[in-house]
């Protein structure tokens, strides 16, 4: 395809222009129309350049028995005042069903590798109660025996998977190879895979009214196995990983997707040497995915979830968008034993980890309030994944609910949704549909370190994906301050209709709290437009999705 020329295009954004209906606060959002145009950055939305298919798996959640995550935000209890469906909080099952979850991970995380999931079945009353993994977090030393120090195991598999069910999300299970043998992930694959009157495990399973199997199909196998899933070198993890994998695993007629523990950042040393040593003994052919985990954060002024600086908000966007090269350099680690890149990238942990954040709530270990940078880090990560939708296969945003980057805050019977929830929901209509090329151009955003030093980032980005005729284009403007005139353009197509909504707050600081649940919202308008392109503005620290209806 070649590129059209700077003066046609802007001929065409000019006869296709449109008018935006966007509201005051999104200061200057919208289509252009009768204007003259003065774009200073393009969008070409490439439709004969697909990428891959988005997998909805890319839209996950992490649910780690950590702080308020489990007890509390999900598990209410079934005897709780506060409505639930089945000791599942109400509000968050159905809040999280409208933005649809592709996969949820549990139960950890390093807690994972602490964890028998025997003690989690069977009758409740009779579950062991045990010591968790953060038990000795100092931030728990005066808070008594609560669930985050002390585990009632009252949730356990059949309560996670009740969860998954509730919300139509896929169950995606942590192994723990620390502290447990490969039988007993036998006996889990038993417990949640064999048919009922098969086996004992399957007898408990259906005692407690699951005859069904759960067919549960992915499984990591162990967590940072280089830090608290055991504190193993390469070669030591990949033995484990062998033992617990290969040849005697009962598959129960699934098709068992294995996870093999990844790198934290961008330590090469480590998929290098996991690999080779899987290699050596064919050990890689069973590979689905290969995790990998990102958490970025910003310093000094910056460190704060809301009372954070300028620098801090360029920053820790530019800490997120590392998510693009980590991809790039683990890929290509990855296709030096495996050619043909049968296995797929899984980032099952990512997010902004605030170093300080205003707590809600003392038990919610790691709780930390949301903002618009919060929500610009979900949007770029999201977008960064549908670019690679050929190497992402599935990711998990940390943690869901009262945790590093939540989708919802909990307190008693309450329940918030954060920014980050509406990027969630704005972005669910790229699940399922081919990802496309996409070609940005735009003035970077500019800022100094704090020992001086020039930094830059994209002035605009996003992905784009089709199905049918229905092609949705997600973008973020980082810019603190300006708003961005775009043309773009779609190639291969014309524009029928267009329909923006857009996520902006009067301030960058404001958050979503329970008093005020609504302070950060998006808003939705039509933008009439036709044609083959489109002027249309960003508002500065937003992030904006248009649903383009094709002409054909
Ligand atoms: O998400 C919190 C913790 O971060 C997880 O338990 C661990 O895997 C990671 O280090």
């Amino acid at each position: 395809m070649t590129a059209m020329g700077r003066r046609e295009f802007l001929a065409a954004a000019v006869a296709g222009g449109a008018s935006a209906l966007l509201p005051d606060w999104a200061r200057g959002a919208g289509a252009w129309r009768d204007r003259t145009s003065s774009a200073d950055a393009r969008i070409e939305v490439l439709l004969d350049e697909p990428i891959g298919t988005i997998a909805p798996e890319i839209y996950g959640h992490f649910t780690e028995h950590l702080g308020g995550v489990i007890y509390d935000g999900v598990w209410v209890g079934e005897q709780s005042k506060v409505p639930n469906i089945g000791g599942v909080r109400r509000a968050l099952v159905e809040a999280l069903r409208a933005i649809k979850p592709g996969v949820i991970r549990w139960p950890g995380g390093c807690f994972a590798d602490s964890y028998d999931w025997r003690d989690g079945v069977g009758p409740r009353e009779r579950r062991p109660k045990r010591t968790n993994f953060w038990a000795d977090d100092p931030r728990f030393k005066d808070l008594g025996d609560i669930p985050a120090k002390y585990d009632p195991n009252a949730f356990g598999t059949g309560e996670f998977l009740h969860v998954c069910r509730l919300v139509g999300a896929q169950p995606y299970l942590a192994v723990n190879v620390r502290s447990l043998s490969a039988r007993a992930f036998d006996e889990w694959l038993e417990f949640c895979n064999a048919p009922a009157g098969s086996t004992t495990w399957a007898g408990v399973r259906a005692a407690a009214g699951d005859r069904d199997p759960y067919g549960v199909r992915f499984w990591g196998i162990g967590n940072e196995a280089w830090g608290c899933g055991g504190n193993f070198t390469p070669e030591q993890y990949a033995e484990e990983y062998r033992r617990f994998t290969t040849w005697a695993v009962p598959r129960y007629g699934v098709d068992l997707a294995f996870i093999g523990s990844g790198p934290s950042g961008g330590d090469l040393d480590w998929t290098q040497r996991c690999f080779a040593a899987l290699a050596e003994r064919d050990a890689l052919n069973g590979m689905w995915g290969w995790s990998l985990h990102h958490y970025c954060s910003a310093d000094g002024a910056g460190a704060d979830a809301v009372a954070f600086d300028d620098r801090g908000w360029y920053e820790l966007l530019a800490g997120a968008n590392r998510m693009e090269s980590l991809i790039a350099s683990q890929w290509q680690e990855m296709g030096r034993r495996d050619r043909e890149h049968k296995i797929k990238l899984v980032v099952d942990e990512w997010g902004a980890w605030h170093k300080t954040a205003p707590l809600v709530d003392a038990s919610h270990l790691f709780e930390s309030q949301s903002t618009m940078r919060d929500a610009l880090v979900a949007g770029l990560t999201l977008d960064t994944f549908n670019r690679h939708a050929d190497k992402v296969a599935m990711a998990a945003v940390a943690q869901l609910v009262n945790c590093i980057q939540s989708l919802f805050f909990t307190h008693g019977d309450r329940l918030v949704v954060t920014p980050v929830y509406h990027v969630f929901a704005m972005y669910a209509a790229h699940q399922d549909a081919r990802a496309v090329r996409t070609v940005w151009s735009a003035p970077q955003v500019s800022w100094t370190n704090e020992k001086g030093e020039p930094q830059a980032l994209w002035g605009l980005n996003g992905s784009a994906s089709v199905r049918d005729r229905a092609l949705t284009l997600t973008v973020t403007n980082p810019a603190l301050a300006a708003a961005r005139e775009t043309e773009i353009a779609v190639r291969g197509s014309t524009i029928a209709s267009v329909r923006a909504t857009t996520l902006a707050a009067r301030s960058v600081h404001d958050v979503n709290s329970f008093e005020h649940p609504d302070v950060v919202r998006p808003a939705t308008a039509d933008v009439a437009a036709h044609g083959p392109s489109l002027g249309y503005t960003f508002p500065p620290a937003s992030i904006t999705k248009l649903e383009i209806t094709l002409a054909g």
